[in-house]
């Protein structure tokens, strides 16, 4: 995977909702991996994911920062960002498909996923179940090993101007630290640039005592976007 010349970096970080099956595609997740204990999601964004697990009978908890919002304010921010996010797949034709009316083949779906998000967003806060926690990485308030799985989508390494290599250390660890089995994708950022300090990143965790394996996936949003890493504890 390499950058693309004319593929445009998105800016600022964007609140976004991607489909619940995308994300299995993308950190290459099986039905029993989602079922086999307490999942984390972080960042869950307005992703559908941890909805969609708990409709299967599993146990998830979502992390973002824009948890903190109310349902009315946080649908406001949703439908701004997603507006962002068709604007930036409407310039880029040769990347993302565009049907007749040239908008992004994908976004009826993340509407219809954002719309479950905040329908399950809206009874959580209701009922108070705590299923969607206003937290930021690099720290997590959660005791060692809570989850079977961490799933983190399109935030780390996604915006490298945002954070550095020192952030990225700590979050990995942190979700490590909570979580047996973390995946992390995609590994480039949202203009295809893979992360420079990749390799580095990686010897820090080696050293660390924590095992990475690179999965090769098939990518959604984009088909670039095709690795996944998957971290564990030796
Ligand atoms: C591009 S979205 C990804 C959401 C979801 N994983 C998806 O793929 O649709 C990035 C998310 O990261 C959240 N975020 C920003 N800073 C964060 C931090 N320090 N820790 C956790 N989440 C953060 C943002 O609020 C935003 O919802």
């Amino acid at each position: 995977m390499s950058s693309t010349p004319g593929a445009s970096a998105i800016g600022d970080i964007v609140i976004t909702a991607r489909p619940a099956t995308d994300c299995v595609a993308q950190f290459a997740l099986s039905t029993d991996d989602l079922l086999a204990g307490p999942v984390l999601d972080c960042p869950g964004g307005a992703s559908d994911f941890a909805a969609t697990v708990r409709t299967l009978g599993g146990t998830a908890v979502s992390a973002d920062p824009v948890y903190s919002h109310s349902p009315s304010d946080l649908a406001r921010a949703v439908e701004r960002d997603l507006a962002r996010v068709r604007a930036w797949t409407a310039s880029q034709p040769d990347r993302f498909p565009l049907d007749g009316a040239g908008q992004w083949t994908h976004a009826h779906r993340w509407n219809t996923a954002a719309a479950t998000f905040l329908d399950d967003f809206r009874r959580d806060r209701a009922a108070t179940s705590g299923d969607y926690r206003a937290l930021s990485l690099p720290r997590l308030p959660f005791p060692d090993d809570s989850f079977t799985l961490a799933v983190s989508g399109f935030l780390l390494f996604t915006y490298p101007r945002h954070f550095d290599v020192a952030f990225h250390l700590t979050a990995i660890r942190e979700l490590v630290r909570v979580a047996a089995d973390v995946r992390v994708h995609p590994l480039n950022d949202s203009a295809r640039n893979p992360y420079p300090a990749l390799p580095r990143l990686l010897r820090h965790l080696t050293e660390a005592g924590i095992t990475s394996e690179l999965l090769t996936v098939q990518g959604q949003s984009d088909s670039r976007d095709n690795l996944t890493l998957k971290l564990t504890r030796r």
